[in-house]
């Protein structure tokens, strides 16, 4: 069988830097709305939030205009899984869980992240759901460092790990369609990181390569449709979804994850490459 021939862009140490540089505001945004989620604002309100705190840094959001999105944000509230367009009629209210998935461009380069939040109290099952979302992230990128360390991993290896994870926190619909993907001086580049399926397949997982990792589970059935904005993804049953998202890269020495403010030192600890000491 004749393969579409990937094209991987690989980073040098010097332009990880800038996507650091890129992924720092991405946090930053990201660490505003999460404060700023209450009952009674709306997914508008946090858009606002998030294009004042990247343009003031100097950057640009990524969303804006990128096939015609309209906002800076997606704000996927409860059912809604991913790619929801913020609206002033999408008021928060209590026990809602939303994923905020945010990203800019500061000197060309790409930061991409996102993050899910309980709206004031949720029932107990949303935040298991969303932690499990989280662990699954952290466990493809553990998967990634522990890959690229080794010399013989592979991309589906990161696959493997956060389907693993899912599968092991319990009973979840792993959304299919969607998943991670390359990133650098665009925000989508190859490889497509899938989120479920068998280790030891495709590119080989090398210094420079900047990967999105971004599982996306649900409590029900993991079929999703499109809404008639042409955007919003939703579960076809109903049932709440979770979406969570970092920015890695691959360094000789470990991996750096660019839109966590500690590099991914507390979750990954020795993983983490020392360039991200350095930058400290
Ligand atoms: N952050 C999303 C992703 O990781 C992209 C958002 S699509 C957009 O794929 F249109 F809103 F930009
Ligand atoms: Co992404």
């Amino acid at each position: 069988m004749r393969r579409h021939q990937l094209d991987i862009q690989l980073k040098t140490p010097a332009q990880v830097a800038k996507m650091r540089e890129a992924g720092l505001v991405v946090h930053a945004a990201l660490a505003r709305m999460r404060e700023a989620v209450a009952p009674g604002v709306s997914t508008a309100d946090l858009d606002a939030i998030a294009e004042q705190v990247i343009r003031d840094a100097g950057a640009v959001p990524s969303f804006k205009g990128y096939h015609g999105y309209p906002a800076t944000i997606c704000s996927s509230v409860n059912e809604q899984i991913v790619h929801a367009i913020p609206s002033p009629a999408q008021v928060l209210r209590e026990g809602d869980l939303i994923s905020i998935d945010c990203g800019a461009i500061l000197d060309g380069w790409h930061g991409d992240s996102a993050i899910t939040v309980p709206v004031g109290d949720v029932r107990p099952g949303l935040l298991k759901m969303a932690a499990a979302a989280e662990d699954a992230m952290w466990a493809g990128i553990a998967a990634a460092a522990r890959g690229a360390a080794s010399g013989r991993g592979r991309l589906t290896d990161i696959s493997y790990a956060v389907e693993s994870a899912v599968r092991k926190a319990g009973r979840y619909g792993i959304v299919d369609g969607y998943g991670g993907h390359g990133i650098g001086t665009e925000m989508h580049q190859d490889p497509h990181v899938l989120n479920h399926g068998r280790p030891g397949r495709g590119p080989r997982l090398v210094p420079g390569l900047c990967l999105a990792i971004e599982p996306m589970i649900t409590e029900g059935s993991p079929r999703t449709a499109e809404l008639a904005d042409g955007w919003t993804v939703v579960t076809r049953d109903g049932s709440i979804a979770a979406h969570v998202e970092h920015t890695m890269a691959l360094l000789e020495d470990g991996v750096w994850v660019l839109t966590a403010i500690d590099g991914g030192r507390a979750r990954l600890g020795d993983l983490v490459t020392s360039a991200e000491a350095a930058s400290l």
